[in-house]
C-alpha cells in the first residue's frame, strides 16, 4: 500500500473542554477513503514523528478529529489557527467491521470517545452508545452522538453527571441483547469489556492504543501480543493490522 501525505485546511477549530479540542480538516479525497475506527497520522511542525489521531466524523469533504493536549506535539497543534494548514497521512489502520443491521453497543472511555460518533452512526437506531467520563467536566460529544444513534449513556466516575459508575455496569444490564460490541479507551476498561463480552457470547472489537513512531508498520514500534490458533503468541502491529483486533485475539 502506497502512503501519501496530504496537505488538509484547517476549517474550524472549537475547544471542548479545557484541554480537548475539536478539528475539522477539509480534504475531499481522504475523507471519501475513510472508515469508521481508522487514523491519521499528523504532522507536528518542528517535530519529526507524527501523531496518531483517530478520526471522529466525516461529513462530506471534512474531516473531523477530536484530540486532547497530552505533551509537546499535541501543545503545537492546539494552537494552530482555522486557515492553517495540516499535513496528515491518511486513512490508516483496518477500522471496526460494522453492520448496520446488528444490534451494536459503542462504548468509549475517555479519550476513546471521539472515534466512536463516526462508528455508532453507521448502526443509526441499532446503535446504543455507553461512554464513561472521569467527571461531568470530561463529558464530550454528547449531542453529536445522540443525534444519531438510538441510545446514549453517560456514566461518570465520581458520579456528577449521568450513571455512577464505570461503563461496565450498564453493559452488563445490556450485553445479553447486543449482537456486537465495539469499545475504545483505557487498556484496563477494554481488558474488562472483553471479559464480559467472552463470558456473555458477545463478538467484540477493540481499538487499541500504543505509543507510535511510524504509523505504516515500519518501525515495531507498536508491536501488541496476540494469540495463536494454538494458544502461543506473537506480535502484530497496532499501527498496521489494528488498531482494531478482535477482543478474543489480544494476549492482555
Ligand atoms: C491509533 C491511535 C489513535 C489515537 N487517537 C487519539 C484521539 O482520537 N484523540 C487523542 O487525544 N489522542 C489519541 N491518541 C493518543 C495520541 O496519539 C497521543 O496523545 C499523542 O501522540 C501524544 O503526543 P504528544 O506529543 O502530545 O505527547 P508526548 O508524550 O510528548 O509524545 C512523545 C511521543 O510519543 C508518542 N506518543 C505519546 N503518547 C502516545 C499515545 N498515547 N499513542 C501513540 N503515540 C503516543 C507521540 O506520537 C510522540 O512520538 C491515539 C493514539 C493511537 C495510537
Ligand atoms: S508505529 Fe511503526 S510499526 Fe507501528
Amino acid at each position: 500500500m502506497k502512503y501519501d501525505a496530504q496537505n488538509c485546511v484547517l476549517i474550524s477549530k472549537d475547544k471542548l473542554t479545557k484541554t480537548i479540542y475539536d478539528f475539522r480538516l477539509q480534504n475531499k479525497e481522504l475523507a471519501a477513503l475513510t472508515k469508521p475506527g481508522q487514523f491519521v497520522q499528523v504532522l507536528v511542525p518542528g517535530k519529526t514523528l507524527r501523531r496518531p489521531i483517530s478520526v471522529c466524523d466525516v461529513n462530506g469533504d471534512i474531516i473531523r478529529l477530536v484530540f486532547e493536549v497530552r505533551g509537546e506535539g499535541t501543545e503545537i497543534l492546539s494552537l494552530m489557527k482555522p486557515g492553517d494548514e495540516i499535513n496528515i497521512i491518511a486513512p490508516l489502520g483496518n477500522g471496526f467491521e460494522l453492520d448496520k443491521n446488528k444490534k451494536t453497543i459503542f462504548i468509549g472511555g475517555g479519550i476513546g470517545v471521539p472515534p466512536m460518533l463516526y462508528s455508532a452512526k453507521q448502526c443509526g437506531e441499532n446503535a446504543t452508545v455507553i461512554n464513561g467520563f472521569r467527571n461531568k467536566d470530561a463529558v464530550i460529544l454528547s449531542e453529536d452522538i445522540s443525534s444519531c444513534v438510538g441510545n446514549l449513556i453517560i456514566t461518570t466516575d465520581d458520579g456528577s453527571y449521568g450513571i455512577h459508575g464505570f461503563v461496565t455496569q450498564p453493559l452488563l444490564e445490556l450485553i445479553d441483547s447486543a449482537e456486537m460490541i465495539c469499545a475504545c479507551g483505557p487498556t484496563p476498561m477494554l481488558k474488562n469489556i472483553s471479559a464480559m463480552a467472552k463470558e456473555h457470547n458477545v463478538p467484540c472489537q477493540v481499538s487499541l492504543e500504543q505509543r507510535m513512531a511510524c504509523g505504516i508498520g515500519a518501525c515495531l514500534g507498536c508491536a501488541v501480543a496476540v494469540y495463536r490458533g494454538d494458544g502461543s503468541t506473537f506480535y502484530k502491529h497496532v499501527c498496521k493490522d489494528g488498531p482494531v483486533f478482535n477482543s478474543e485475539e489480544v494476549a492482555w
